[in-house]
C-alpha cells in the first residue's frame, strides 16, 4: 500500500498565479518585435558594465572613481552598432553625477532606438552605490530581527533613493540560505531557514516593486541567485554544490517560488554548478522548472561573466560561442556579459546558422520588453533631478537605525553584565574604530578597502560608546597599560570580529576561527578578572574557541550598517532592549557546520538530542536574550486533524515578567516524527514579533494549514503529507498533533 497521500496541493504548488502581460502591453510588444532587426533583438538581451562607456582616464582608476565622465563616442558606438538594451553597476558617486550618467545614456539611446535602456544596480542593503545613500544592516541582520517590516523598509528605501537617479532594476533580494558558514556571501543571506528567507524575500520584493498609482517609483526586483548558489560544498564562492533534487525542492526552492509568486519581475542565475551541471546551462532548472513549473514570465539574467564561464570556469563548452548556444538554449534571456560585445556577435551567428531559432530570441525579447513596459520606462525614463532631497532623509536614517537595533542578538549575559549603568568601561578590540567592520561588502563599492569611502560623520563603535557614556566612564584600552587600566575599570568591552569588507571570492577564508591576535587580546583581558563583553561585528560566525566560554557577555552585532554603532551603544547602555534572535546556528567549532533543521541522524551519537546545542553551538537558531523576562504559557491547539486543507488554530500566552518593555519574537516549530523521506528534527512554521509592555501578557496565535505547513516535497516536487504524529513547539512548550485520515 502506498504509505503516503499525494495531495491535491501538488497541483496548487506547481501552478502559479504569476502576472502575465496585459493585452495592451502584449500588442505593443508584438508590434515592436515585428519592427526590430535581429541585431536589435540581441541588443535587448545584452547588458554591459558602466566601465564600457566611461572615459579611459577613469577606467584606469576605476577603483577610486568618485565621479563618472562618460565617453559618448563609446556609448554611441555600442548603441548604434549593438543596440545594447541594459547597463549596470557603479560606484558611490553623487546623485547629480548619476543623473548625468543615466540621462546621457537615455538621451543618446533615443537617437537610435525607441526602446528605453534598463539600468541595473546592486543595492542589496540600501542605496549602496550612492554617495550618502542610506545604508541598512546586511540581510543576515535583517533575518535576525525576525520582523519582515525591516526587509520591506530596507528595500523600499533603496528603491526610493535610487529610482529617480534612473536606476530601475535592483539586484535584490538575495534568496540563498545561510548554511555554508564560511562562505564569503553568508552575510547576504537572511537566514539558514527557508521560511525566514521566503518571508523576508517577499517583503523585499514588495518594497522594491510597488506598482500602486501613488507610489513615486517604479523599480524591478531581482530574485538571486537561482538556484542552490548558497551551499557550495567547499564553502568557497562559485564552487560546485551537490544538492539532491529533493533537498533543492524542500529547502532552496521555496524562497524563490515565494518571491516569484509575490511578483518579482526578474531573477539572476547561480554562477555555480549543481550536481555537475552549471546552472547557466541547465535547461532543467531554467526552463523546465522556472518557466514550465513555476510559470515565471519575467527576465532571467545571467550573473557576471557567466556565459563565458561555461567555457573558462566550468569547462563544459569549447569556446564562448558554444557557451552562448548552451546558455540561450537553456533559458537565459539576458547576458550580463559584461565588458565585451562577443555575446552579440556569437548570438547573431548562431541564429543566422540556424542553430538557435529566432523564435527563441523573440521569447526573451518579449520578456525584456514586458518588464520595460511594466516599469513604465516607455513613458518616463529620464532621471528626476528635482526629487533628490529624499536621499538619506531623516526618515530613512531612522529606518536603518531601527533595523540595526532590532537585528542584534544578545547571545550571552552572565551575571547581568549588560546593560552597563554607572560603570567604568575599558574599551578596545580590533574593530572598535572601524567603519568597514560595521558595513561589510557592497557598501559604497564592491568591497571598500578602507574607511575613506565612508561618510566622515559615521560613528565607529568607539565614537558611539564615548558619546553615550561620556569621557568619565570610558577609557581606550592600551595593551601596554592593561593591568593598570583594568584596576580602574569595572567592565571591559571588546569589539571583535572581521575588520575588513569582502565580497564574493574576496571573502574566502581558510578557517572560521578569528586570528590569534584577537583571541590573545581577549585572553589577556580575561586574565584581569574583570567581566569581559564581546561585540561581534562580522559577516559570518567567526570563532574564538579558546575564550568564548569564559567571557561574560556576547552581543552579535553582525553587519549593522552605517548607524550600527549607535544601536550597539544603546543596547550596551540599556536605552534599547535587545530583541534579535539567531537566524542561523552559531557553531562552537569549525567542524560544527550543521543547521538547526538538520536530520535526526546528524547527531545520532549524542543523546539526548537537547545536549547537541550546548555541545555544538554557542547560539542555536532562535536563541536571543532580552533585558526583559518572557514567560510562555497556555499553549492551546486542536490535537488532531483529518482534512489537511482546514486550518488548525494555535495560540500561546507570553508574559513580560520584568519591569522593562521588550519585543519578543515568537518562533513556532514543528517536528514530523516519522517520515518516508527523512525529516528535519525541527522546522520553523511561523514567526511573529510583538512589543510586550512590562508586566503585560500578549496572545500570539496563528493558523497552521497542514497541507501548506506540514507537507514536504519528494524529488519530483510532489507534496506529501503522511498520517501520523507531529509535535509543535513554542518557547519550550510542546503539544502533539495527529493527522488521522
Ligand atoms: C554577483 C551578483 C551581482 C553582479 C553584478 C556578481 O558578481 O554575483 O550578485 O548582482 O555581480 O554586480
Amino acid at each position: 500500500m502506498n504509505p503516503y497521500i499525494l495531495l491535491l496541493s501538488i497541483i496548487l504548488f506547481l501552478s502559479c498565479n504569476q502576472e502575465k502581460p496585459s493585452n495592451e502591453h502584449e500588442q505593443q510588444i508584438e508590434s515592436l518585435i515585428r519592427q526590430m532587426s535581429l541585431e536589435e533583438k540581441i541588443g535587448q538581451m545584452t547588458q554591459l558594465n558602466i566601465t564600457t562607456i566611461v572615459q579611459d582616464s577613469i577606467l584606469e582608476d576605476y577603483g577610486n572613481v568618485s565621479h563618472y565622465v562618460l565617453d559618448t563616442a563609446k556609448l554611441v558606438a555600442l548603441l548604434q552598432e549593438f543596440h545594447v538594451g541594459s547597463f549596470l553597476n557603479g560606484r558611490a558617486v553623487s546623485p547629480e553625477n548619476w543623473v548625468y550618467v543615466t540621462e546621457t545614456i537615455q538621451n543618446v539611446n533615443k537617437q537610435h532606438s525607441a526602446i528605453p535602456i534598463l539600468y541595473g544596480i546592486d543595492h542589496v542593503h540600501g542605496a549602496s552605490y550612492l554617495r550618502n545613500g542610506t545604508i541598512f544592516p546586511h540581510n543576515i541582520n535583517i533575518g535576525c530581527s525576525f520582523d519582515t517590516s525591516h526587509a520591506f523598509l530596507a528595500a523600499r528605501t533603496a528603491a526610493l533613493e535610487t529610482a529617480d537617479l534612473g536606476h530601475h532594476w535592483i539586484f535584490a533580494p538575495v534568496l540563498g540560505l545561510g548554511r555554508a558558514k564560511s562562505w564569503g556571501r553568508f552575510y547576504e543571506t537572511y537566514s539558514e531557514d527557508p521560511l525566514v528567507v521566503s518571508r523576508m524575500g517577499v517583503a523585499a520584493v514588495h518594497g522594491i516593486q510597488d506598482f500602486s498609482a501613488t507610489t513615486p517609483y517604479r523599480t524591478a526586483a531581482c530574485a538571486k541567485h537561482f538556484l542552490g548558489y548558497s551551499d557550495p560544498k567547499s564553502g568557497w564562492d562559485r564552487s560546485p554544490a551537490e544538492i539532491s533534487d529533493q533537498a533543492l525542492r524542500e529547502f532552496f526552492l521555496p524562497p524563490f517560488k515565494a518571491a516569484l509568486d509575490a511578483g518579482a519581475l526578474t531573477i539572476m542565475i547561480n554562477s555555480g554548478e549543481i550536481n555537475g551541471i552549471p546552472v547557466h546551462a541547465s535547461h532543467e532548472l531554467l526552463t523546465d522548472l522556472l518557466r514550465e513549473e513555476l510559470g515565471f514570465q519575467g527576465i532571467a539574467v545571467t550573473d557576471w561573466l557567466d556565459i563565458i564561464a561555461l567555457d573558462e570556469m566550468h569547462g563544459i563548452a569549447e569556446n564562448e560561442k558554444e557557451a552562448t548556444y548552451m546558455a540561450i538554449m537553456a533559458g537565459v534571456d539576458m547576458s550580463m556579459v559584461p565588458v565585451t560585445t562577443n555575446f552579440c556577435v556569437y548570438l547573431k551567428e548562431l541564429v543566422e546558422e540556424g542553430r538557435i531559432p529566432e523564435s527563441r530570441i523573440n521569447e526573451s525579447v518579449r520578456r525584456i520588453l514586458w518588464v520595460k513596459f511594466k516599469l513604465g520606462l516607455f513613458d518616463q525614463v529620464l532621471p528626476r533631478a528635482d526629487r533628490l532631497d529624499r536621499i538619506n532623509s531623516p526618515e530613512h536614517i531612522a529606518g536603518s537605525l531601527q533595523a540595526a537595533r532590532e537585528s542584534m542578538v544578545l547571545i550571552k549575559n552572565e551575571g547581568q553584565v549588560l546593560p552597563i549603568r554607572d560603570k567604568k568601561i575599558l574599551v578596545g578590540g580590533f574593530t572598535l574604530q572601524s567603519k568597514v567592520a560595521l558595513c561589510g561588502g557592497w557598501t559604497y563599492r564592491f568591497a571598500a578597502d578602507s574607511d575613506r569611502w565612508f561618510p566622515e560623520d559615521m560613528q565607529t563603535i568607539y565614537d558611539a560608546l564615548l558619546a553615550t557614556f561620556g569621557e568619565s566612564q570610558i577609557q581606550l584600552l592600551d595593551e601596554n597599560r592593561l593591568s593598570e587600566q583594568a584596576r580602574w575599570a569595572d567592565v571591559i568591552v571588546l569589539a571583535t570580529g572581521e575588520n575588513t569588507a569582502y565580497a564574493e571570492t574576496q571573502g574566502t577564508i581558510d578557517d572560521l576561527a578569528l586570528d590569534a591576535g584577537q583571541a590573545n587580546l581577549i585572553g589577556r583581558c580575561l586574565d584581569t578578572q574583570k567581566p569581559v563583553v564581546l561585540i561581534l561585528t562580522e559577516g559570518r560566525p567567526r570563532l574564538i574557541p579558546e575564550v568564548e566560554g569564559a567571557v561574560d557577555g556576547i552581543l552579535f552585532a553582525g553587519l549593522p550598517g552605517v548607524y550600527g554603532a549607535q544601536a550597539i551603544a544603546e543596547i550596551l547602555s540599556g536605552a534599547v532592549n535587545p530583541s534579535g534572535k539567531m537566524a542561523f546556528t552559531y557553531p562552537k567549532r569549525s567542524g560544527h557546520i550543521i543547521s538547526y533543521n538538520h536530520k535526526k541522524a546528524e547527531y545520532s551519537s549524542i543523546r539526548p538530542v537537547s545536549e547537541e546545542l550546548q555541545r555544538y553551538s554557542i547560539a542555536p537558531f532562535g536563541h536571543g536574550l532580552s533585558y526583559s523576562t518572557f514567560v510562555y504559557s497556555g499553549l492551546r491547539m486542536d490535537t488532531t486533524f483529518s482534512d489537511p486543507s482546514l486550518p488548525v488554530s494555535i495560540s500561546v500566552e507570553v508574559r513580560n515578567e520584568s519591569a522593562q518593555d521588550g519585543k519578543e519574537a515568537v518562533l513556532w516549530f514543528v517536528s514530523d516524527l516519522v517520515g518516508s523521506i527523512t525529516r528535519p528534527v525541527r522546522e520553523l512554521v511561523h514567526f511573529e514579533k510583538q512589543l510586550i509592555s512590562a508586566g503585560e501578557s500578549r496572545t500570539f496565535s496563528f493558523e497552521l494549514i497542514p497541507e501548506r505547513d506540514l507537507a514536504f516535497p519528494d524529488k519530483l516536487g510532489q507534496q506529501l503529507l503522511e498520517p501520523g504524529q507531529f509535535r509543535l513547539e513554542v518557547g519550550g512548550l510542546t503539544s502533539n498533533l495527529y493527522y488521522r485520515e
